[in-house]
Order: C-alpha cells, then sequence, then structure tokens
C-alpha cells in the first residue's frame, strides 16, 4: 500500500490560524548552567543553536520544567539549580486564549518547589496549569521502544498528563500510595494494614487505566496514521495497551469494575508479593506495546523503524490535543534533526512548518533545521549558558 500523501493527512485545520497558547517570553535563573537568561520567542520557531554541552538542552529543559512540573531528564530537582545558587527560577508569560499569564516556578536548594500564577503562590496544580501544554521530543525517546517499559510507560504517561492535567496528581497520589505498600510488604506488615492499603491502590490505580485507555483510545488511531504518513515503511504500526498479568479484555471494564478487578488481584498476588516486596500488579508494571505488522517492534523492528515508530507517536500528540483541547501545545525538539535519517528528518521539518505550533528546536547544526524555521523564525547562539541572538546559516545554493 503507498503511503497516504502527508498533505492530505495534515491539512490544516482552521484552528491552527488561532493560536490559543504562545510563549511571548522566557526568563531563566540559576537552572544548570543558565545563570541569566532572557528569550522573546518567535511565535513560530525558535532555534537554539550551539557547540556540545553549552546549554542549549538546559534552556529546552528549563521551559518544559516550567510547563510541567517535571524534569524532562531524570533528576532529582536540586541538580537544575546552577553550582554554587540558592536556587533556580523560570518565569514565562504566556497568551492563553487571548489573555496574557505570567507563571512561574522556583526549586530550592532542599529539593522543593514553588509555583506562582501572575507573582501569587500557586494555590493548586489545576490552577497553575490550566492551558499550557508542551510536547517533547528528545533523543531519549527515540529509544523508547526497544527499551525497559519503564520508558514507554513514560512516554504514554507524558501524553495522558498533557490531555488531562488532574493526572499529575492523580500518579503521584498512585506512586505514593504504592511506595507505602512495598514498604509494608518490606516490613512483613501483617494482612489487615496492607488490605487498607489495597484499597486506595486499586481505586488510584482503576483511575490511572481509565486516563491511559481513554488516551489510547484517542492517540492510537493518528499515530497509526502518521506512521504510515511518514512513509518507506509498508507494515501497519500497532499501539496497544499491555496489562501485566490479567487478561487484555480486563482493560476495557469500567472504572468501578477495574477497581474491584485490582483489589481482587492485589489480594491474589500477596503471598508473591510479600516474597519479593514488590507489589506485581497494577499500572506501574503495565507496558504500550508497540507492534509492527504482527511482530513486537520491541524485538524485531530496525532502529530507523523505531524511530519512526516515535516520530509518529509525537506527531500524533500534537494532532490530537489540537482536536480534542481546540489548541497546538508548544513544541519542544532537542537536537533530534541529528539523530534522524534524512527523509524523516525532512518530514519532521515540513510538519512543523505547516502545522503552526509555536517550536523551540536546539541543534548542533543549523543546517539540518532550516526547513522548519519561517522567515519569522528566531535564531538563538547558546555558548557557555549564555544566549544571544543570532542569524540563520547562510542558505545552500
Ligand atoms: N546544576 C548545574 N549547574 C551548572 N552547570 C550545569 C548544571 N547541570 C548541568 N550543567 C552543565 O550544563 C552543561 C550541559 O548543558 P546541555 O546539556 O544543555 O548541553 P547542550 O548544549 O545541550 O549539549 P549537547 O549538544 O551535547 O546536547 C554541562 O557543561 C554541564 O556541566
Ligand atoms: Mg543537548
Amino acid at each position: 500500500m503507498a503511503a497516504p500523501d502527508a498533505d492530505e493527512h495534515w491539512a490544516p485545520p482552521s484552528a491552527r490560524s488561532q493560536p490559543h497558547l504562545r510563549l511571548l517570553a522566557l526568563a531563566v535563573r540559576d537552572f544548570r548552567n543558565l545563570e541569566r537568561v532572557e528569550v522573546e520567542p518567535s511565535p513560530d520557531a525558535t532555534v537554539a543553536a550551539g557547540q556540545n554541552g553549552q546549554g542549549k538542552t538546559n534552556l529546552l529543559e528549563a521551559l518544559y520544567y516550567l510547563a510541567t512540573l517535571k524534569p524532562l531528564r531524570a533528576a532529582r530537582l536540586a541538580e537544575l539549580i546552577r553550582f554554587g545558587a540558592d536556587q533556580a527560577r523560570v518565569e514565562g508569560r504566556f497568551l492563553i486564549r487571548g489573555a496574557e499569564r505570567a507563571i512561574a516556578v522556583e526549586v530550592s536548594s532542599a529539593g522543593t518547589r514553588q509555583a506562582y500564577v501572575d507573582g501569587k503562590r500557586a494555590e493548586s496544580l489545576e490552577d497553575y496549569f490550566g492551558g499550557v501544554s508542551v510536547v517533547a521530543f528528545t533523543p531519549d525517546d527515540l529509544a523508547v521502544v526497544k527499551g525497559a517499559p519503564e520508558g514507554r510507560r513514560a512516554l504514554l504517561d507524558r501524553a495522558v498528563f498533557n490531555r488531562f492535567p488532574s493526572f499529575l496528581k492523580e500518579s503521584r497520589d498512585y506512586s505514593r500510595a504504592l511506595k507505602s505498600r512495598n514498604r509494608l510488604l518490606r516490613d512483613s506488615a501483617p494482612d489487615a494494614y496492607l488490605s487498607a492499603y489495597d484499597e486506595t491502590l486499586a481505586r488510584l490505580g482503576a483511575r490511572i487505566w481509565m486516563r491511559r485507555r481513554q488516551l489510547l483510545c484517542e492517540l492510537a488511531p493518528l499515530a497509526e496514521k502518521a506512521f504510515a504518513a511518514i512513509g518507506r515503511i509498508d507494515s501497519p504500526a500497532r499501539y496497544r495497551y499491555s496489562l501485566a498479568r490479567l487478561h487484555p479484555e480486563e482493560h476495557s471494564l469500567p472504572e468501578p469494575q477495574l477497581c474491584t478487578r485490582l483489589g481482587e488481584a492485589l489480594r491474589a498476588r500477596l503471598p508473591h508479593d510479600r516474597d519479593r516486596a514488590f507489589t506485581s500488579v497494577g499500572p506501574h508494571a503495565d507496558d504500550l506495546a508497540i507492534e509492527l505488522g504482527d511482530q513486537r517492534a520491541r524485538a524485531f523492528a530496525s532502529q530507523g523503524q523505531q524511530r519512526a515508530l516515535v516520530l509518529a507517536w509525537k506527531i500524533a500528540e500534537v494532532e490530537n490535543l489540537l482536536s480534542s483541547l481546540g489548541y497546538l501545545p508548544l513544541l519542544l525538539l532537542d537536537d533530534v534533526s541529528s539523530e534522524l535519517d534524512p527523509d524523516r528528518n525532512a518530514f519532521l521539518m515540513d510538519y512543523l512548518a505547516r502545522c503552526g505550533a509555536q517550536c523551540f528546536l536546539t541543534t548542533t547544526e543549523p543546517a539540518l533545521v532550516r526547513r522548519a524555521a519561517s522567515p519569522s523564525a528566531r535564531w538563538l547562539s547558546v555558548r557557555a549558558g549564555t544566549v544571544s541572538p543570532s542569524h540563520p546559516p547562510a542558505s545552500q545554493p
């Protein structure tokens, strides 16, 4: 089957011409190696270019942390603070559905964070997050197909969080309950203690299953379509949820039954879990199964195929946010162009140029991302933690 024409699939719907989300200004203080950076991004593409180790990813990481309160790279929060400084601060002025809003976050050396909306301490995370969403695409993402299930769950959960901001709290509550249960297992606590936790864990776990299921229901068909549009691979892609130690059909139960089912599974696996001092069933043990044709991509897909599978997922995430929330997220692309082969990079750059999202790209080779950057693009040069305006690369003959 011939790959569908990309233009036919990704023709700009009208919402693209109505920007609901724009970053107007970004100010960063003492975040990693960035001592003091102020950026006024382009409404289209902003490209941060520089040699290795200068602070390009740090700049994207600051913006990602501001928008999600989750570190882009696995880290203790205190690692985000510039060596020798007391606290890191990132502030962004956004235009959200026509209204300007300043949101800021500070991280202290004790590893705690404080979020602000329009200069006031944010009362709740919902308050803080209203309307800001970002999709990041990094070289680490490109490795998730082959990697451990943890990476695929994180890929899935980042998409769930964008779609349902309350998921941040829900997944934290679940992790906390899981940690407590695992501690009780390690301490050989009596059954009565454990069953008190199981009720909470089952309720929170069922909610996570519901969120992931709804997201996959929306996103999987879009990712499968995007994968076909990327082209050059005849086999279709499939993205589906893989439940650990439960029958696949159980995933389609309504939430109250999911809760009951998880409670039963926790009880049934208790002797086993006591032996291992670890909870073996629940959303933390599941996987996002990615298939190419009839085969598991994890075991059989080539490197180029794996990267196309992740690229399709990211494009689907953007398209899904547009159709479900009505606006495009900010896109952060960290040095992905050097990791993709020329055809797929060209596909991605064309998509970015056409999709209408505000994007932020980093690169060591400006020529690779030139296609994404319209004349309104802003070019930045990053050197030893300082960021200054620069020029687009000279166009090739
Ligand atoms: N907390 C911190 N304080 C000061 N410097 C830090 C901190 N954390 C990381 N760095 C420094 O930041 C630099 C790396 O920055 P970054 O990862 O943004 O580089 P990059 O420009 O993206 O490079 P590459 O092209 O290799 O990806 C390293 O020199 C590292 O030592
Ligand atoms: Mg980098």
